[in-house]
C-alpha cells in the first residue's frame, strides 16, 4: 500500500502520537507508524496535529476596507453599521472579490480551512452576493465557504430587504440569517425571526441570525429564535450569533431561557473579540464585557463555536485571520481557566463549529476529509498559549501552506543559544 501524502510523527488532540496517511483528499490511516511509500511527507514530529480551524462568523464582503471611506470614531455597532452603509455605494464586485480572495489566502495560511460569512443582501445590486458566490467556488478545492443570507439594514425595516434576501437564496445562498434587534420595534424584531424561521423551514435551509447584539438586558429575540425552532422542527440547523444582551440579562430570567435554547438545539456563536470591542460603549465603570455567558452555556449543553466576526473594516481595526487569537480572547472574557474549560476552547474554534455548520466530513478520523493543521506546539490548550505557529496545513488532501519552525536565537552569556517557549501545563 502507499499514501499520497504521509503527516509524519505529530501529536494529536488526544495526546497519541501518530502517523497519518492520506490517498487523494481523505485521510486513509491513522496509526503509531505507517511506513508505506509516500509521494510526499510533511515532518510534524513533537508537533500537535489538529483537525483545520472553523469560523462559523464572518462579514467577508467588508473584510480588509478599513479607513474606506472613514474610520469608526465612535467605536461603536450602530456607527459601524452606518459607515459600511456609506461604503456599499461604493463597493465594485472585482473589489469585493480580491479582498475577499485575499482574506482566504491569509485563512488557509492559519489553518482556517472552513468559514461562514454573513453577506449582506441589502443592496439592489446584490454585488457581494455575487461576488462572494465566485469566490465560494474559486475557493472549493482548499476552503469550505458557507454563505449567509444577511438583511444587514434590518428585514423589515429596509424597504427592499425581503425581496433581495429571497433573490439571495435563490441565487443559491446557503443559510438564513437576520438582525432582530436592528428592526425598527421589538414587535418588528420579533416577526422577522417567524418570517426568517419559516423561510428557512421551506426551503430546508440551516438558519443563523444575528441576535440580541446589544447591551439591552431587555432583548428577547433569542428566546423567540429557539421558540421558532421547536415550533418548525428546525432542530439543530438553528444558531444565534453574539447574543451579547444575554450578558446584562437579569439571572432568573437567564435560568428559565439557557433550558429552552438546549430543547430546541440551537447553538451559540459568541465573537470574542468584537463583543469585547464593541459592547459596553455606552457604559462609563464598572464597564461590560458584553460577551454572552459560555461557561453556562456549556453546562446546559448547547453547542457552542466562536467566531472571528471581523478582520480590519467598519466594526474592528486589527485581526489576521488567527482563530488562536479568537479562542485566547474568549478564554479570559468568559474565564474560563481550568484545564477542562481552556481545552474546551480549543474545541470552540475547531471540532464545535465544524459541527455547528454541518460541515460532517471534517476530523481526524479515517475516512474524514484529509483537511489538517499541524501546529508547533505539544497540545491543544499550548496552542492558544503560544498561538502557535502553523507549520504545515494541509486541504482536502493538498499541502497548501508551510513554514519552517521558528527558534530564536539568543546570544546571552551563560544560556542556550536557542529559546523556544514550549511548557507543558499539569492536566492539558
Ligand atoms: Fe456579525
Amino acid at each position: 500500500m502507499s499514501f499520497d501524502l504521509i503527516v509524519k510523527s505529530g501529536i494529536l488532540p488526544d495526546g497519541r502520537r501518530a502517523d497519518i496517511g492520506i490517498s487523494g483528499d481523505k485521510i486513509a490511516a491513522i496509526e503509531p507508524s505507517i511506513t508505506a511509500d509516500a509521494g510526499e511527507i510533511v515532518d510534524a514530529t513533537d508537533c500537535l496535529v489538529s483537525p483545520p480551524f472553523v469560523d462559523p462568523h464572518f462579514h467577508m464582503d467588508a473584510t480588509l476596507s478599513y479607513g474606506m471611506p472613514r474610520i469608526n470614531a465612535s467605536g461603536t455597532l450602530l456607527e459601524g453599521i452606518a459607515l459600511w452603509g456609506e461604503l456599499k455605494p461604493l463597493l465594485t464586485h472585482e473589489a469585493v472579490k480580491e479582498r475577499a480572495l485575499a482574506y482566504c489566502d491569509w485563512a488557509v495560511s492559519m489553518g482556517l480551512l472552513a468559514i461562514r460569512t454573513h453577506v449582506d443582501t441589502c443592496d439592489d445590486r446584490l454585488l457581494a452576493v455575487e461576488a462572494l458566490l465566485e469566490v465560494k467556488k474559486q475557493v472549493a478545492p482548499y476552503l469550505d465557504l458557507q454563505l449567509v443570507a444577511f438583511p444587514q439594514d434590518g428585514y423589515f425595516r429596509d424597504p427592499t430587504a425581503k425581496a433581495n434576501t429571497i433573490r439571495a437564496l435563490d441565487m443559491g445562498v446557503d443559510v438564513v440569517g437576520g438582525i432582530p434587534h436592528f428592526e425598527r420595534t421589538m414587535e418588528d424584531g420579533r416577526r422577522s425571526v417567524t418570517e426568517l424561521c419559516e423561510l428557512a423551514a421551506d426551503r430546508g435551509l440551516m438558519v443563523d441570525m444575528h441576535c440580541d447584539e446589544s447591551d439591552d438586558p431587555l432583548s428577547r429575540h433569542i428566546e423567540q429564535l429557539a421558540y421558532e425552532t421547536q415550533r418548525l422542527g428546525l432542530q439543530g440547523m438553528v444558531a444565534g450569533s453574539h447574543l451579547t444582551s444575554m450578558h446584562s440579562m437579569d439571572n432568573y430570567y437567564v435560568s428559565k431561557l439557557l433550558p429552552l435554547i438546549a430543547e430546541a438545539q440551537v447553538s451559540a456563536i459568541p465573537n470574542p473579540l468584537i463583543n469585547i470591542v464593541l459592547q459596553g460603549r455606552h457604559d462609563t465603570y464598572p464597564k461590560r464585557r458584553g460577551m454572552t455567558r459560555v461557561p453556562e452555556m456549556l453546562k446546559h449543553g448547547i453547542r457552542v463555536g466562536f467566531g472571528q466576526d471581523c478582520v480590519l473594516d467598519p466594526w474592528y481595526s486589527l485581526g489576521t485571520a488567527d482563530m488562536l487569537d479568537v479562542a485566547f480572547m474568549a478564554l479570559h472574557v468568559a474565564q474560563m481557566t481550568s484545564p477542562a474549560e481552556m481545552r474546551r476552547c480549543f474545541d470552540m474554534v475547531t471540532t464545535s463549529s465544524a459541527a455547528i455548520m454541518g460541515l460532517d466530513h471534517l476530523g481526524l478520523d479515517v475516512g474524514k476529509t484529509a483537511s489538517i493543521v499541524v501546529l508547533d506546539a505539544g497540545t491543544p490548550v499550548e496552542s492558544i498559549r503560544l498561538r502557535a505557529e502553523r507549520v504545515a496545513v494541509i486541504a482536502k488532501g493538498k499541502l497548501v501552506a508551510s513554514r519552517p519552525r521558528r527558534d530564536m536565537a539568543l546570544s546571552l552569556p551563560g544560556r542556550p543559544d536557542r529559546v523556544h517557549r514550549r511548557h507543558r501545563l499539569p492536566g492539558t
